[in-house]
C-alpha cells in the first residue's frame, strides 16, 4: 500500500472514531436528559478549577461535594492539592465512567452514579456545581434547607437565585472567563455581622460583593 492510501485510511479511521465518540456523547446526554435538564456534560477548564479552589482554600479533612461532577476533575484537584474528602454525583454514563477511570488511585475521591437531588448534603463543608439556570432555583432551596452554617457553595457560571454572593471571580479558561459565584451559608446572626461591614476588596484581587 502506498503512503497516500495509508494516509487516507488513517484519516477515515480517525474521522470514524470521532464520529462514534460524538454519537456516544449524544446518546449519554439523551439518556439522562429528563433528570439533568439543561445541565449537560460540559467540563470546567482546569485553570478555572484551580482558581476557584484556590479562592475557597479547603482545609484538609473537609468534605467537598461536586453536584454533577462530570469527569471528576474538581474532585481530583481538591483531593490532591488540599487533601479533602471529595465526593461527586454523576448520572451521565460516559462522564461517570471517565470519572471513575481517571480517579483510580485517589483514595479520598468517591464518585457515585446517583441523582444528587436525592442525596442529603448536610455533612458537606464545600459544595461545588456547574449547573444550568433551569435548575438553580430548585438547587437554592435544597442548599438553604440542608447545608449547615459556615458551609461554602461555589457555583460556576450561574448564580443561585435569592443568595447574595460573598465574592464573584472571573478566572480565565481556554475560551471564557464566565463568573464563578462563592457563597457562605450564614445564620441570621452571621448575616447581621456581615451587613455591618462595608463592601471592600478581598486579598488576591477577589471582588467582595457584600
Ligand atoms: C456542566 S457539567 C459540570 C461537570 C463538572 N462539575 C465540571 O465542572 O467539570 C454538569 C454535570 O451535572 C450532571 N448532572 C446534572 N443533573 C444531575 C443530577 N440530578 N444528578 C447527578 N448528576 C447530574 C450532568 O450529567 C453533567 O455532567
Amino acid at each position: 500500500m502506498s503512503w497516500i492510501a495509508v494516509a487516507i485510511w488513517g484519516f477515515i479511521g480517525l474521522a470514524g472514531l470521532l464520529f462514534v465518540i460524538k454519537v456516544l456523547y449524544g446518546i449519554s446526554i439523551a439518556l439522562v436528559l429528563p433528570v439533568t435538564q439543561g445541565a449537560l456534560y460540559v467540563s470546567t477548564a482546569r485553570s478555572r478549577v484551580a482558581a476557584l479552589l484556590e479562592a475557597v482554600t479547603p482545609e484538609p479533612g473537609q468534605l467537598l461535594v461536586d453536584l454533577g461532577c462530570g469527569d471528576g476533575r474538581v474532585l481530583r484537584h481538591a483531593s490532591r492539592r488540599y487533601r479533602v474528602h471529595a465526593k461527586g454525583y454523576e448520572l451521565n454514563p460516559l462522564a461517570y465512567l471517565k470519572a471513575r477511570l481517571l480517579s483510580v488511585g485517589y483514595a479520598d475521591v468517591a464518585i457515585r452514579r446517583e441523582n444528587f437531588w436525592k442525596v442529603d448534603l448536610s455533612s458537606a463543608n464545600i459544595v461545588c456545581c456547574y449547573l444550568y439556570p433551569d435548575v438553580m432555583a430548585r438547587l437554592a432551596g435544597k442548599l438553604r434547607t440542608e447545608l449547615k452554617p459556615g458551609a461554602t457553595v461555589v457555583s460556576c457560571n450561574f448564580p443561585l437565585p435569592g443568595f447574595h454572593p460573598d465574592s464573584v471571580l472571573r478566572p480565565e479558561g481556554r475560551r471564557t472567563n464566565d463568573p464563578v459565584y462563592i457563597y457562605r451559608i450564614r445564620t441570621p446572626d452571621m448575616k447581621k455581622a456581615r451587613d455591618r461591614h462595608p463592601a471592600g476588596t478581598a486579598p488576591h484581587g477577589r471582588q467582595l460583593v457584600l
